[in-house]
């Protein structure tokens, strides 16, 4: 078992840390504003969870989860992340996080945005196109007819691998999209990002799930 180190606990962050623990790893949560601020998370997550600075939760992960907004990337410390697997769940949002023209132009995506800034760490997209209500209800033991898929991309196969892993720990398969800069087919706005959603109830109603062929199709569609 690992230490899973969370910068950014907040919906999706606490979502997945709260399915890693369960699966039995240890993790540290954090935040922009300290850990006297995560009580509430703490208790959410598990016994499993405890509290830290950013650098505390970068510096224990074995694994590194980045669940923040993309305009805090700046924030996401490079030396202690160094030849780490980082898993990048940041979904580019023009209203929250700003103008990023070379996202906008299809030219870069989120990701590549974070392993630019974390060059010698292997950054991976996963649990970025599911809802964390979703997140937090879908998973299933490996076999289950109604177990999901979701998509991850990186540009280091065993990293990859990695994440894979622990998606099945946490209850769902992967479909490996590609190199990074593939996310792009599972990016907000592309018809992988509603996979799992419900047209008839989009977000209040319970998450839908997608097998791999039914998410294989999804990300051809993608321009
Ligand atoms: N919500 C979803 O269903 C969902 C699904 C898939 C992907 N995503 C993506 O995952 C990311 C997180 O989404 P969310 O819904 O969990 O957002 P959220 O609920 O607003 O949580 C954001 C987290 O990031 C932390 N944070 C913000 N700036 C930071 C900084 N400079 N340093 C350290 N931590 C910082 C926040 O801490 P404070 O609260 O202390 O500021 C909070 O813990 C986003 O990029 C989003 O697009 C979300």
């Amino acid at each position: 078992m690992a230490t899973i180190g969370f910068i950014g606990s907040g919906n999706l962050g606490s979502a997945l840390a709260r399915l890693v623990a369960i699966a039995g790893h240890d993790v540290v949560l954090s935040n922009s504003r300290g850990p006297e601020t995560l009580g509430e998370r703490l208790t959410r997550v598990g016994p499993r969870a405890s509290a830290g600075t950013v650098a505390d939760a970068a510096a224990r992960g074995d694994l590194v989860v980045v669940s923040t907004p993309l305009r805090a990337y700046r924030s996401v410390p490079v030396a202690p992340l160094r030849g780490k697997v980082v898993i990048d769940t940041i979904n580019f949002d023009p209203a929250r996080d700003g103008d990023y023209p070379e996202i906008t132009a299809g030219r870069q995506t989120a990701s590549g945005v974070l392993q630019e800034h974390l060059p010698e760490s292997f950054v991976v997209k996963a649990f970025s196109n599911m809802f964390f209500k979703h997140l937090a209800t879908m998973g299933r033991p490996a076999g289950a007819p109604d177990r999901s898929t979701l998509p991850i991309a990186g540009d280091d196969a065993e990293a990859k691998r990695t994440v894979a892993t622990l998606a099945d720990e946490a209850g769902f398969d992967t479909l490996d999209a590609g190199p990074l800069a593939e996310s792009r087919r599972f990016a907000r706005g592309t018809p992988a990002f509603h996979a799992y959603l419900d047209p008839d109830g989009m977000f209040t109603a319970p998450g839908r799930p997608a097998s791999t062929t039914a998410l294989a199709k999804l990300l051809a569609a993608a321009n």
